[in-house]
């Protein structure tokens, strides 16, 4: 195991596929993401036969363009890391069994990464938030798949606060921009159409609400959206009225928001920080009201730059390296693991 090399990560698990190299120290040599939306957006949604394909057909030349970028060849790298789950199965096995390949090929050490860890480590990325926060901090997971509160409290070592109960965030930002007539991914089109709506147009319902814990709920809140549209009779929604929908749903969730992540500091008022990551912490009345939470508790809201909060290899090469320098590595016969709780690790 050699720390004083850089490492290459390879990211596969759901629809983009993504490679990048990291000196030791989590400077980034090359970074390279090549997203899938317009292979799934005919279907509305990921189809995880499409993703796999795509992610065989694209990783190679990635992985090789991340490498000349970076002006190293397999034989100056010190470990190849890929995310190993959770995901769709595809997309795992062709990124592992290419890293596993890679690590045979080149006699180099393997890292089977999970994803979610990925995610919570990114914000001890060297040079994102001025200093490293300290342990334990939280992580705010958003994305299409996940939602999760959870506390970091050091690597390898993770303690889940609260998940969804039925949907996750971004998929009710989705569900609720289709019913909209809005384009997918839906999150971006109806944080836009939100701009132009009145958000206390409908008080729309915000499941779990001032209830203790950090769990989240929002299929009540997509169906009375479904409702409310239904109610409108057939034909596309007046555009008014659909961005007032937009506007109130967002503020909806923006206070379920709010409130699981004033729970999570009454949980554990020893974290220092949060890390926001996933899609859905790219819209800005969200990250805006995270931050207010933040700030009246004196916490730093971390809030990293749209390309490290979406899926992205910078964050498994660099858990990869948070990894080694734990000594970690895995063995080839390390498998995927679709459904993989960070807890378990
Ligand atoms: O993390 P991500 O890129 O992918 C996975 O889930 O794997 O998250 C995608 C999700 C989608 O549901 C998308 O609609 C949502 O994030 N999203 C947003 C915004 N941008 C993306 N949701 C709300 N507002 C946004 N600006
Ligand atoms: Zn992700």
């Amino acid at each position: 195991m050699d720390l004083t090399k850089p490492v290459l990560g390879i990211e596969s698990s759901c629809d983009e596929t993504a490679a990048a190299v990291l000196a030791p120290d989590g400077r980034i040599l090359s970074e390279l993401v090549l997203s899938q939306i317009a292979d799934h957006a005919p279907w509305g949604g990921v189809v995880p036969e499409i993703a796999a394909r795509a992610h065989l057909a694209a990783l190679p030349q990635l992985v090789a363009e991340a490498l000349r970028q970076a002006g190293l060849g397999y034989a100056d790298l010190g470990a190849i890391a890929a995310t190993a789950g959770p995901g769709l199965i595809g997309g795992l096995l062709v990124g592992t069994g290419f890293a596993k390949g890679a690590a045979i090929a080149s006699g180099k050490p393997y890292l089977a990464i999970n994803h979610l860890e990925a995610h919570a480590l990114t914000a001890r990325l060297p040079g994102l938030s001025g200093a490293q926060p300290e342990f334990p901090y939280l992580l705010l997971l958003l994305s299409g798949g996940h939602s999760q509160c959870v506390v970091v409290e050091g690597v390898g070592r993770y303690h889940k606060l609260g998940s969804t109960l039925d949907d996750a965030v971004g998929e009710a930002f989705d569900k609720t921009a289709k019913l909209l007539g809005l384009p997918y991914p839906g999150g971006p089109s109806l944080e836009a159409l939100a701009r132009e709506g009145n958000a206390t147009a409908y008080p729309l319902p915000r499941p779990l609400l001032h209830r203790a814990g950090c769990d989240f709920s929002f299929s009540g809140l997509k169906t009375a959206v479904a409702q409310l549209v239904a109610a409108q009779g057939v034909g596309a929604l007046p555009r008014q009225l659909a961005a007032d929908v937009a506007a109130s749903f967002q503020a909806a969730v923006t206070d379920i928001l709010a409130d699981r992540l004033e729970n999570a500091f009454l949980a554990r008022p020893d974290a220092s920080a949060v890390i926001i990551a996933g899609g859905v912490a790219s819209n800005t009345a969200i990250r805006t009201r995270l931050d207010a939470v933040c700030a009246a508790r004196g916490k730093t809201l971390i809030a990293p730059p749209l390309r490290l909060c979406t899926d992205n290899a910078v964050m498994v090469a660099w858990a990869g390296i948070e990894r080694l320098n734990a000594g970690l590595t895995d063995p080839l016969t390390a498998p995927c693991k679709p459904r993989w709780p960070l807890e378990s690790l």
